[in-house]
C-alpha cells in the first residue's frame, strides 16, 4: 500500500501507472488471474473471423489499464476500443499498442466508465477487467457504470414477429465479462500489510466492502491505496442481475492461492504447475470464488 491522502483512483493509476503493465506477470499468482480471464474469453467470446472481412468483431476493454487485455485481444484479431479514466494508463496503452503493431486494430481513449462514450450496442462483447468496477465506490454510480456496459454491448432482445412489436429475450446477447475485487482478499490484505496502522478499519469493510478515504482518514492516519469496493460473490452476481446481466458463471481467479504471493514466487515450477492445477479445478466454486482476489463475472447483455 502506498500513500495518497484522497485515495482518488484517477490520480492514484496516474501516480503508479509505470507498475501497472507488469501487474498481470509479476508473479504466479497473478499469472493466474490473466491466464484464468484469458481462458474464459477465449471459451466466450465470438470468433475474431476472418481478418480482411469489413464487419470486424468489435471488443471494448473499458478500464483497460495499460492495456494487456487490449493487446491479448488485438492479437487475435478483435478490433478493440480501449478506454480508461488515468490519462497516463491510456498513455502506456497506446505505447504498448504501437511498440506492438497493432494500432490500425486499436483506439484508445480516456473514458468514464459511468458515462461512456460509445454507441448503444456497438460491440460484440465488452470486457472491464482487474477491478474497474470494484473503484466506482458508491452503489448507485456503480449501478450507472454497469447500465453503461449494457448499453454499449450488443444486445440479445430480438423483436418478435408472433408479437408483434414485442420484445423477448434471446441467449445471443453479447458476453460481457468483468473482474472485480474480493471483500476477503481486500480484507486479508489490511491484516497482513498494515494490522497496527489499521485499528476500526476491518469491522466497516466487513460490513459494507467500502475502502473509502473517510474510513482510512479516520481509522489509518491516511495511510491507504484507490478507494475501492470489495464484493461477495452474491452480492456480485446481484449487482449484474439487477443491472439485466445474464451471469453465466462467476470465477474465482486466484482462490485458493490469494495472497500467496511471496510463498509462491521462491517455488518450485512443478509446486507452482500443482497449485494453478488446483485453482482451476476449484475455480468455479463458490467459496473459492469467494475467497479470491479478483472474481470474474461472464455475462451476457
Ligand atoms: C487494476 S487496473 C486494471 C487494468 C486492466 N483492466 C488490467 O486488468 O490490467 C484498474 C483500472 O481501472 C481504471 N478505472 C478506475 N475507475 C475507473 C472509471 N470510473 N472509469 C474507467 N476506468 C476506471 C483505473 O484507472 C485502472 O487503470
Amino acid at each position: 500500500m502506498s500513500r495518497d491522502a484522497d485515495l482518488d483512483p484517477q490520480t492514484y493509476y496516474d501516480e503508479f501507472a509505470d507498475g501497472e503493465w507488469e501487474r498481470l506477470e509479476r508473479d504466479p499468482v497473478t499469472r493466474m488471474e490473466f491466464e484464468n480471464t484469458t481462458d474464459y474469453l477465449a471459451a466466450f467470446l465470438p470468433d475474431s473471423g476472418d481478418e480482411s472481412a469489413s464487419d470486424a468483431v468489435r471488443v471494448l476493454d473499458a478500464g483497460g489499464g495499460p492495456g494487456r487485455y487490449t493487446c491479448w485481444l488485438a492479437e487475435r484479431g478483435y478490433e478493440v476500443e480501449h478506454c480508461d479514466l488515468s490519462a497516463e494508463q491510456v498513455r502506456i496503452a497506446r505505447e504498448k499498442v504501437e511498440e506492438r503493431g497493432l494500432e490500425s486494430r486499436v483506439t484508445c481513449q480516456q473514458a468514464d466508465l459511468r458515462d461512456l462514450p460509445f454507441a448503444d450496442e456497438s460491440f460484440d462483447a465488452v470486457c472491464c477487467l482487474g477491478g474497474p468496477l470494484s473503484h466506482v465506490v458508491d452503489d448507485a454510480e456503480r449501478a450507472d457504470a454497469l447500465a453503461e456496459l449494457r448499453r454499449v454491448a450488443r444486445s440479445g432482445v430480438r423483436t418478435s414477429e408472433a408479437s408483434a412489436g414485442s420484445s423477448e429475450r434471446c441467449s445471443d446477447g453479447a458476453p460481457v465479462f468483468a473482474s472485480v475485487i474480493g471483500r476477503f482478499a481486500m480484507l486479508r490484505d489490511i491484516i497482513k500489510f498494515v494490522p497496527d496502522a489499521s485499528h476500526g478499519l476491518l469491522a466497516p469493510i466487513a460490513e459494507d466492502g467500502d475502502y473509502t478515504a473517510e474510513r482510512v482518514a479516520e481509522h489509518a492516519d491516511g495511510e491507504g491505496w484507490a478507494a475501492c469496493h470489495g464484493f461477495r460473490a452474491d452480492e456480485f452476481e446481484a449487482e449484474l442481475e439487477a443491472a439485466g446481466f445474464e451471469v453465466e458463471t462467476l470465477v474465482g481467479l486466484e482462490n485458493v492461492a490469494a495472497r500467496m504471493k511471496r510463498e509462491l514466487a521462491d517455488a518450485s515450477d512443478e509446486a507452482v504447475a500443482d497449485v494453478r492445477e488446483v485453482v482451476r479445478t476449484l475455480r468455479e466454486d463458490r467459496t473459492a470464488v469467494d475467497c479470491s482476489e479478483h472474481m470474474l463475472a461472464v455475462t451476457r447483455a
